[in-house]
């Protein structure tokens, strides 16, 4: 077992024990169209409130125009080893509705259906790495979006890499055994 599956104190889905968000990816891949188009066919059918699916994506595969204007808003930090994943997205919110009333669980639902992305994608054989850390404005002004389209975060999609390919501190984080507060502690109240 790689010390990057999760250690877990009763058997969970493997898929979600071997899932991670790893920083070193494969520069040579290209992303198959097949698991790339199963992995947003996993965020379209996750639950949101009244059905609303507030979720839009900018897909960017490297060597793209697009691919150059997202790395382009990434932090320091993510610049530093965002751009060898074989793809950027730009996840968003629709945050208003047709009639410009607020969509008061449009984050909630985004995030609930790049969870399942996530998911469909390891199974896929794919790796994604979700970041806070980017220029939400830039990416507006960038891809001239409407307020109703809130970029909340972004995320790398690819083939794993090797540690190796990162330099210290991202190498020795890339190894470290991943950690969880105990499920305990998760609970409020467990009448
Ligand atoms: C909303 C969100 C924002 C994140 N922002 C960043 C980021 O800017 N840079 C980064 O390297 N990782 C980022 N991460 C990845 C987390 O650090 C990572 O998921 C967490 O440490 C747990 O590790 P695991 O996904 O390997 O289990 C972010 C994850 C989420 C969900």
């Amino acid at each position: 077992m790689s010390a990057k599956h999760a250690t877990t104190s009763t058997p969970i889905l493997p898929t979600l024990t071997e899932r991670w968000s790893p920083r070193a990816f494969d520069t040579d891949h290209a992303l198959p169209e097949n698991a790339l188009l199963s992995a947003f066919e996993a965020a379209r059918w996750s639950p949101s409130a009244s059905n609303t699916q507030p979720w839009r994506f900018i897909v960017a595969r490297r060597g793209s125009e697009s691919f150059a204007k997202i790395e382009a808003t990434l932090a320091g930090f993510n610049s530093q080893w965002a751009g060898a994943a074989s793809a950027l997205v730009v996840n968003l919110a629709v945050v208003e509705n047709d009639n410009g009333e607020p969509q008061r669980w449009a984050e909630y639902d985004l995030g609930q259906a790049v969870a399942h992305l996530s998911v469909q994608a390891h199974s896929e054989g794919l790796y994604v790495h979700q970041m806070g850390g980017f220029d939400a404005a830039k990416i507006s002004e960038s891809f001239a979006l409407s307020d109703k389209l809130r970029p909340v975060s972004v995320m790398t999609i690819g083939k794993l890499g090797l540690p190796e390919q990162l330099a210290e501190p991202l190498k020795e984080r890339e190894i470290a055994p991943r950690s969880r507060m105990v499920v305990h502690d998760l609970i409020v109240v467990n009448d």
